[in-house]
């Protein structure tokens, strides 16, 4: 248990914060009891198991889940350890199975979790026990929120649509399908993985706001990776506008005008004519609010997104204070045509993932910075997150916005909400203290 309240290490009146709390190993074991056994986390997309029997592995903080689809199609999320003596029961990314037997001693578990066989169950145990209370430990809640599936394992969260808060509004018009629409998306190949020797934080805090870092891409910028045939990385014309949220989550829309000549994919005609077919309905449906787009966010602890294009999800695991799994979902539209998944695809992977050029320029200052924050010295000194500490101003389009594109109003959030939860013990206790 840490010595010092979390809270001493972030000070939100002058805008500093220690680097402690990127380096330090007990801080670190805090976090996975503190946060990630507490807060709503994003475990995966729905349509990653459409059949009964279908599972994938994920992660919530350092632990493996399964995520399953039961025989009466219900979503589960299970820790994947066994009740006898904590072998994992899955070892596979992904599959679909009638059940997962234990390969240290057998004991065999349902779809759903239950113990469904004990190996000699009715000559050795006696009295046999109750097969019925060695299940395997299941999320407290699950949610399906525009097909991403979120669970937490505390009883007492909130629901998740009120843990969103007001970041509800990027979800929502994030993960759409592109002409506003209930088709919805669904996940292209499979999830890409790689590991980076970074602190889990610097990678939340990145995606939850940080418009000056912009200037790390400028290359990528030159080389035009982007939808269209010009300079640039993405399709999000427009001012920036921040969204801070108390509850940690911090969002960057960019707000363009609704007018009809938006769509512009002109290195595929294909893909220029479906996103402008969907660009008029999500007009005629969304009218002026049409023009906002949820570009990049975090939602607290961990899950980032674009949700304009490139559209994808990334996952920074905690992988001790020093290293980070990475995990990135890319989204397309359920309905769009094969060429235009294909245009997607590769337009995606030149910018994000392992191979992506906007993804490295990020790893390395990521990498970087948390080596050179480590050393004796090095560590005595707080970081600067000054920028826009004055009053914050709202975009009347933007719900909850709090600013213009080039503050850190939205890092210091994450770490305001980072702190509560670090300090107190119960949900109880942190409703108490969610202050803007
Ligand atoms: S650890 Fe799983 S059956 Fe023994
Ligand atoms: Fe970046």
């Amino acid at each position: 248990m840490m010595k010092q309240p979390a809270r001493s290490f972030v000070d939100m009146q002058s805008g500093e914060i220690s680097r402690e709390i990127f380096v330090d190993e007990t801080i670190y074991r805090q976090e996975q009891e503190r946060i990630f056994a507490r807060a709503w986390v994003y475990v995966g997309h729905e349509t990653q198991i459409p059949n009964t029997g279908d599972f994938f592995l994920s992660r919530m903080g350092e632990e493996s889940v399964i995520v399953t689809r039961d025989a009466s199609k219900r979503v589960r999320v299970l820790l994947n350890t066994c009740r006898h003596r904590g072998m994992r029961v899955c070892r596979y990314d992904e599959g679909n199975s009638n059940a997962f037997q234990c390969p240290y001693h057998g004991w065999t578990y349902a779809v759903d979790g239950k113990l469904l066989g004990v190996q000699k169950y009715d000559r050795i145990y006696e009295p046999p026990f109750d097969k019925a209370r060695w299940g395997l430990i299941e999320a407290a809640k699950i949610a399906n929120f525009r097909s991403t599936i979120w669970a937490t394992w505390d009883a007492e969260a909130p629901p998740f649509e009120e843990y969103l808060g007001e970041a509800k509004f990027a979800l929502d018009i994030g993960f759409c399908s592109w002409d506003a629409g209930e088709s919805g998306t669904e996940v292209l190949g499979s999830v890409q993985k790689w590991i980076i020797p970074a602190n889990w934080k610097i990678v939340a805090e990145n995606f939850a706001g940080d418009v000056l870092h912009n200037i790390s891409h400028r290359s990528v910028d030159l080389v035009g990776l982007g939808p269209n045939d010009k300079a640039g990385r993405r399709d999000d014309p427009g001012r920036g506008a921040l969204a801070a949220c108390p509850e940690g989550h911090g969002i960057i829309y960019t707000v363009a005008a609704a007018s009809p000549e938006r769509a512009d994919y002109s290195a595929s005609p294909a893909t220029a004519a479906y996103f402008k077919r969907c660009w008029e309905r999500r007009l005629a449906k969304m009218g002026d609010q049409a023009g906002v787009s949820a570009t990049v966010g975090t939602i607290f602890p961990n899950m980032s997104f674009h949700a304009q294009q490139p559209r994808t999800i990334l996952v920074a695991h905690p992988s001790g204070p020093h290293h980070t799994e990475m995990w990135r979902w890319y989204l397309v539209d359920k309905q769009a045509p094969p060429e235009v998944k294909q245009f997607l695809r590769s337009y995606y992977m030149r910018y994000s993932g392992p191979a992506g050029l906007t993804e490295q320029d990020d790893m390395e200052n990521w990498k970087y910075a948390t080596n050179a924050s480590r050393g004796a010295v090095a560590r005595r000194y707080p970081y600067n997150y000054k920028a826009g500490m004055g009053p914050p101003r709202r975009d009347p389009l933007v719900p909850g916005s709090t600013d213009g594109a080039f503050t850190e109003r939205n890092a210091r959030a994450l770490y305001n909400r980072w702190a509560d939860y670090m300090d107190a013990t119960t949900w109880s206790d942190l409703r108490g203290l969610r202050s803007e």
